[in-house]
């Protein structure tokens, strides 16, 4: 059961260009564009005429023509051109959702639109900073459930092993982290310290460190789908316990994950550079270590998610380090249960 109640990233804004863009969310098949005016707009891509897609038309100075016989609808998905008729019947209209673009990414409203509140999305002003944190994007398409990605960012003791080669380093360090948990209105937040630990290859590379580091790292999690991520390393010794200070290496990475259907999922990231700012190459390289880890959990959701699609969940088991993990899974669970139940109720 998806939570459509929410706000999810339905593009990155220079996704956005010269021609529609189509893209499944929620189980719903939605078309992406700007209107001439640069708003972002996303609309049911179902062409009321005949039905025809409308990610196969193309932008015109109204909004969005359609392909096949060449209706134009608006950003509000009113049909205001038929051509060789004037009169526009009433019902000429497609679903519009509510689009906000806001810090690099466009976020749609998937379910009741009275409901949909702006300010309840996810603030992420460094993506608007690229003096302070310059920064690079991706979307991965994922054949699994945008939970298990939550999951995986949940339990970071799986770097110790999953990412052995990449940001992991010493498992047994990720297993005896330093965990500080705390929960908040809208999901968690923890914190990682590794003290006095091996750095891993990518931050070696990244920063030059000549032997152990003081490593910490902070995630906060805001239901159902975005996590906001701090990590830095000094050398050992030379870190206070206040993080996200005194660290000469750190970046930030922004996860939000975007149900497609039940069992896929489109995962946007960036990585923000925080302690080379005036070296462009310093935020390609960042990304260039951080691009093939998220590969390395998709691969590993890919593969888990064919093994639940055969076994479903029976007989799983959960161990200490799933307790953020639970707590988020209770927290997701809680808010489809309380969208259900209103539904019900109306
Ligand atoms: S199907 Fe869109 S104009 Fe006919
Ligand atoms: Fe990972």
């Amino acid at each position: 059961m998806l939570l459509r109640n929410a706000w999810y990233i339905g593009a990155w804004a220079d996704e956005l260009g010269d021609k529609p863009l189509s893209r499944r969310i929620c189980g719903d098949p939605v078309v992406l564009f700007r209107d001439s005016s640069g708003r972002a707009a996303a609309l049911a891509d179902r062409c009321c005429h005949r039905a025809a897609p409308l990610h196969l038309g193309k932008l015109v100075e109204a909004g969005i023509q359609c392909g096949y016989h060449g209706l134009v609808f608006d950003a509000t998905g009113r049909c205001i051109a038929i051509p060789g008729q004037k009169l526009i019947p009433q019902d000429a209209q497609v679903r519009s959702y509510p689009t906000v673009e806001r810090d690099q990414l466009v976020w749609l409203w998937m379910g009741d639109p009275s409901l949909a509140d702006p300010t309840k999305i996810v603030d992420f002003p460094y993506h608007s900073d690229p003096a302070h944190w310059r920064n690079k994007h991706a979307v991965y398409p994922i054949k699994g459930n945008y939970m298990l990605m939550v999951d995986n960012l949940m339990d970071l003791t799986h770097l110790g092993y999953l990412h052995a080669r990449t940001v992991g380093g010493n498992p047994g360090a990720h297993v005896a982290a330093d965990m500080k948990t705390t929960r908040t209105p809208t999901g968690l937040k923890f914190t990682r310290w590794m003290r006095n630990s091996l750095p891993p290859p990518s931050y070696v590379k990244a920063a030059g460190f000549q032997g152990r580091v003081d490593r910490c790292q902070e995630f906060e999690f805001v239901a159902p789908n975005t996590i906001l991520q701090w990590t830095g390393a000094a050398d050992a010794g030379t870190a206070t316990d206040n993080p996200q200070h005194d660290f000469r290496f750190q970046f930030r990475l922004f996860h939000g994950l975007t149900p497609e259907t039940e069992t896929s999922c489109f995962y946007f990231w960036s990585a923000a550079n925080g302690y080379r700012q005036n070296d462009p190459e310093a935020t390609e390289q960042l990304y260039r270590e951080i691009a093939p880890t998220f590969l390395e959990d998709k691969e590993m959701v890919e593969a888990q998610q064919r093994r639940l699609d055969e076994f479903g969940e029976q007989d799983l088991v959960d161990i200490a380090s799933d307790a953020n993990r639970m707590h988020m899974r209770r927290m997701v669970e809680r808010l489809i249960v309380g969208e259900q139940s209103a539904v019900a109720a109306k």
